[in-house]
């Protein structure tokens, strides 16, 4: 007999009603009697199904006996029950044991916290926490693809072991095949692996700049990594970037994509996930379905950094960090600006040229580049994205006012050369992503194995 999946039998438990079943799962609770008990079988399905088996069962004592986390195959009759808790059980004519659990399970039922979970990374995705959690994350993923799909995009893979550092801010982790532990003095990078210093990637989008101008749409999605030394519930070292990037375009062309990718996105996730949603909601963040709805439901603000510097100059004595003209926004900042002024997704534009990257479009004040930030409540920074400089003058002077070397990037700039056009795009950070749309507030709980600042597991 094949198995039927707990989901399945959930859809609709009234056609299921008295039919023969083979369900598999582990147990995640058991409650004995004397001839009769009830376990809650789990199957990776966000609800359980309840097995009820009787002491008719020839195995009866093996089965009653088994602990939490014990895996079972289960054949039995499914029993509507409209009037229950579970809108069906399943009561068990023969029940196998697939592997028993041993005592020292960790995750009994009762609450773990999520910092005690997070040093069970291998386990904890048999909580209904994580269970949600990474359902939505995987849902998503999907939703991103198929928006993008549907508009023509085409998905690239862009390289994950680079020699250019796109955003120039230098924090790369270097990919060598020397032997450390030999070198005396400086490296000849002439005799590593690929004959010169390479790292992996902080960022897709400068490769796929190129791509995008015989494509016109294209978007990567993948591995980003970052030695950034900041040991925040929003930094991880290594997270996944979205990365759209689209022709003929200006910077509000770049917005408006931003913002129909989020409220799809957004719109997919409350037609697939109620139910992990509505968990969410009740035990992790009470907040969460509001904020959801309210995003689909409401434009999002566009702000200058200058106006956004004399709303923050009004109240500064309230920051940590200095407010002026120049100054690079602190997560305080941002989230002071979209939680409580404005209390929805804020995009933040036109930023001064010397705190952002070489490739943003530089705007005709000669002070500030066409970028945009979009800040959330919760999170601060979502995603960032500008319009790019597609003047090869521009872009040249640019560059070498910060040093950069033009042999690196040759490529970059022959792009200028050859039939430039105005283009922009974006890059989404998808953990935080999936913290906004679950209300999980650290980012160690959003990644399946989280590689952070000092710390390495599995
Ligand atoms: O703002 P960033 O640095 O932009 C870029 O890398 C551009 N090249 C993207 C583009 O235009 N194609 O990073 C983009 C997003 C941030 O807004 C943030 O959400 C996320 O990536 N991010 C991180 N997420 C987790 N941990 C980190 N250490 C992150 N650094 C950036
Ligand atoms: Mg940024």
């Amino acid at each position: 007999m094949e198995r039927t999946k707990i989901c399945e039998i959930y859809a609709s438990p009234e056609s299921y009603d008295k039919t023969l079943i083979k369900v598999s799962g582990w147990v995640r609770t058991i409650r004995e009697g004397k001839n009769i008990c009830f376990a809650m079988l789990n199957d990776g399905t966000f609800k359980s199904a309840q097995i009820v088996f009787e002491d008719s069962l020839k195995n009866f004592e093996e089965i009653k006996r088994q602990n939490v986390g014990a895996s079972l195959e289960v054949v039995g009759k499914v029993k509507y029950t409209p009037e229950a808790k579970q809108s069906f059980e399943v009561v068990a004519e023969e029940i196998k044991v697939l592997g028993e659990c041993a005592s020292d399970y960790p995750l009994q039922k009762k609450y773990h916290s999520l910092e005690f979970l997070r040093e069970l990374a291998y386990l904890r995705p048999r909580t209904n926490t994580f269970n949600a959690v990474f359902r939505i994350r995987s849902e998503a993923a999907f939703a991103i693809h198929k928006f993008f799909n549907e508009k023509g995009f085409v998905y690239v893979n862009t390289p994950i072991i680079t020699s250019s550092d796109c955003e120039g801010a230098g924090e790369m982790f270097q990919v060598t095949t020397l032997d450390l532990e030999k070198i005396n003095g400086k490296p000849d990078y002439s005799k590593d692996f690929f004959g010169k210093k390479v790292s992996l990637t902080v960022s897709g989008q400068l490769q796929e700049e190129c791509i995008t101008h015989a494509f016109a749409n294209t978007y990567t999605f993948g591995p980003t990594f970052r030695a950034e030394k900041s040991n925040t519930s929003r930094h991880a070292a290594e997270f996944w970037m979205m990365e759209p990037e689209m022709c003929f375009t200006d910077l509000k062309g770049v917005m408006k994509n931003e913002e129909e990718m989020l409220k799809f996105v957004i719109n997919e996730l409350l037609r697939k996930c109620p139910d992990e949603l509505e968990f969410l909601n009740n035990f992790v963040d009470k907040t969460l379905l509001d904020r959801l709805h309210n995003v689909v439901n409401n434009d999002f603000a566009v702000l200058t950094y200058t106006q956004a510097i004399a709303l923050l100059e009004k109240v500064k004595d309230r920051f940590e960090f200095p407010v002026e003209w120049g100054v690079d926004l602190q997560s305080e900042h941002e989230r002071y600006i979209t939680e409580e002024v404005y209390k929805k997704p804020v995009f933040l534009i036109d930023y001064p040229k010397d705190i952002k990257a070489f490739y943003m479009r530089q705007n005709d004040d000669g002070k500030t580049v066409a970028a945009c930030d979009l800040l959330v409540p919760g999170i601060g920074e979502l995603i960032g994205g500008s319009q790019r400089e597609e003047r090869l003058e521009k872009l040249t002077a640019r560059m070498d006012e910060l040093g950069l070397n033009r042999e690196d990037y040759w490529w970059y700039i022959d792009l200028r050369r050859y039939g430039t056009v105005p283009h922009g795009g974006y890059g989404l950070g998808f953990e935080r992503l999936i913290m906004y749309v679950t209300g999980i507030s650290n980012i160690r709980d959003v990644e399946l194995y989280p590689r952070t600042v000092g710390k390495i597991d599995y």
